[in-house]
């Protein structure tokens, strides 16, 4: 039996944050549930999280994750104290604990598998990960002999000029027996520079112990301040650029780009620099994005063009051009072909196959047929101050320069708005419609002498 615990009770005094250390933002995900994540993969029979600090937001963000056990420790007083609240319910459970500090995110699957079968095989009390690390501070420092065999750590705080001088780190990763952990857990002390109880005090008393180093010492860097936390993201962002250019996808700068976790790229992809996607995206086959956009949680069909864009919670379908200087916002749904050009915004609006709306325009909460033509200028004018209504426009129609829509209303196919109208009543199919003041003319207004002239007035 495999049970697995992931440490997440303390409160992250050296991120100076309101959040909880453990629900920081890396790539699109919470520290803890990347932490969560890297051990799905060996299906854990029981998983438990300590929480502590801020305890019930913790709580509520990963309320979703089916079958995991949250065990509160209150106060909190060391890694070791949080270890100690399992206890009870681990009580008559029999296998292996593996122990994640939630706050070491990079962690990679393949990793945690074979920590857990070097374990498996030689039979230790404990294995717990290590790393060298060129620059150990703030880590527990690790005291092995040539064979792999730990006699103990000492926190970096709690470590003389010779301990110091160690580089072999703690990564904060262990695997237990567990019911050889539960006898030693009781007798923790608090005797040392946090007066905290420490799990790695478990170590030394633990027999045999044993360490695995990891060969990408990245992958056991923990955060505890903002510019780990920074490395971090740097180190996630590179991993994901490198899997989507082994999946077809090309960047120009990819150093210049940010990517989700959850974003798919289909193949001949084109980044161009500048480029952010967030949330859960995804882009289609031999789309070109950018230079300069944002793409959150928009859904994009092959063969797309996008440049210095914004686009949230939106749909296109194959073919659109998009920008420059464009914002879909959320619900903008886009049928193939349609051409959104510089100044204009959508909100949630459908728009039909082969629109065009290319200047300057306000699209919100309307339905336009086919091949619509969407005059320079042109705005659905859709709140009284207290509700939205819609713009129905049909197929074919063409709205003129500076045209306003005041919502609700419906113009039939084929209508043409001419330029500078205030529309106010629905328009019948094939129809002109024009609203707006008739032009005056009064000829040879400028022949005569001006008023101040008449007076007399020099200049
Ligand atoms: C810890 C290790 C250190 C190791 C480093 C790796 C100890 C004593 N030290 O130090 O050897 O090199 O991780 O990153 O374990 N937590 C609780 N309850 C508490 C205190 C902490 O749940 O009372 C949780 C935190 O939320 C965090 C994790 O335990 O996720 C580690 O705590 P942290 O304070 O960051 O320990 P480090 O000083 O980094
Ligand atoms: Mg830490």
């Amino acid at each position: 039996m495999l049970a697995v615990a992931v440490l997440a009770a303390g409160k992250g005094t050296r991120m100076k944050s309101a959040l909880p250390k453990v629900l920081q933002p890396l790539a699109g995900a919470t520290l803890v549930e990347r932490v969560l994540a890297s051990c799905h993969r060996l299906a854990p029979d029981r998983q438990l999280l300590v929480v502590g600090h801020q305890a019930e937001r913790v709580e509520r963000t990963l309320a979703g994750i089916e079958g995991l056990e949250f065990v509160l420790q209150q106060p909190q007083n060391g890694t070791g104290h949080a270890v100690q609240q399992l206890l009870g319910p681990l009580e008559g459970f029999e296998g292996e604990l593996l122990v994640l500090n939630g706050d070491v995110p990079l962690l990679r699957p393949e990793t945690l598998e074979s920590l857990l079968s070097t374990h498996r095989t030689s039979g230790a009390a404990v294995t717990l990960l290590t790393a060298r690390l060129a620059d150990p501070s703030g880590y527990g420092r690790v005291f092995a002999d040539g064979a792999g065999q730990v006699s103990g750590i000492v926190e970096h705080r709690d470590c003389n000029a010779e301990q110091l001088a160690n580089t072999l780190t703690n990564a904060g990763i262990y695997c237990f027996d567990w019911a050889r952990l539960a006898t030693v857990l009781p007798s923790l002390s608090s005797d040392n520079d946090q007066g905290e109880l420490y799990l790695t005090d478990t170590v030394a008393l633990l027999r045999p112990a044993m360490h695995m180093e990891v060969g990408d010492p990245d992958e056991v860097a923990g955060i505890n301040d903002r510019q780990q936390l920074a490395h971090c993201e740097a180190v996630l962002q590179d991993r994901l650029r490198r899997h989507w250019m082994a999946e077809g996808v090309s960047f120009t700068d990819p150093a210049s780009c940010t990517l989700s976790e959850h974003t798919r790229f289909g193949r001949d992809v084109l980044v161009e620099p500048q480029c952010h996607f967030r949330g859960a995206s995804s882009i289609g086959e031999g789309c070109r994005i950018g230079p300069g956009c944002l793409i959150e949680n928009s859904q994009l069909a092959a063969e797309v063009e996008v440049i210095h864009s914004v686009l949230r919670d939106s749909h296109v379908e194959r073919g659109c051009v998009i920008g420059p200087f464009a914002q879909l916002r959320a619900g903008a749904h886009l049928a193939e072909g349609c051409r959104i050009g510089n100044f204009v915004e959508v909100k949630n609006s459908q728009l039909g196959e082969g629109c065009k709306a290319n200047h300057l325009s306000y699209l919100g909460d309307a339905d336009l047929g086919a091949e619509v033509n969407i005059g320079a200028g042109t705005v659905t004018a859709n709140f009284d101050g207290v509700r939205k209504h819609r713009t129905v426009i049909g197929g074919g129609s063409k709205t003129g320069a500076n045209s306003v829509l005041v919502a609700p209303i419906t113009l039939g196919e084929g209508v043409t708005v001419g330029a500078g109208s205030t529309l106010t009543k629905d328009v019948p199919a094939g129809a002109l419609a024009l609203g707006r003041a008739r032009q005056l003319v009064k000829e040879n207004w400028t022949a005569g002498p001006t008023p101040r002239q008449q007076q007399g007035v020099a200049g």
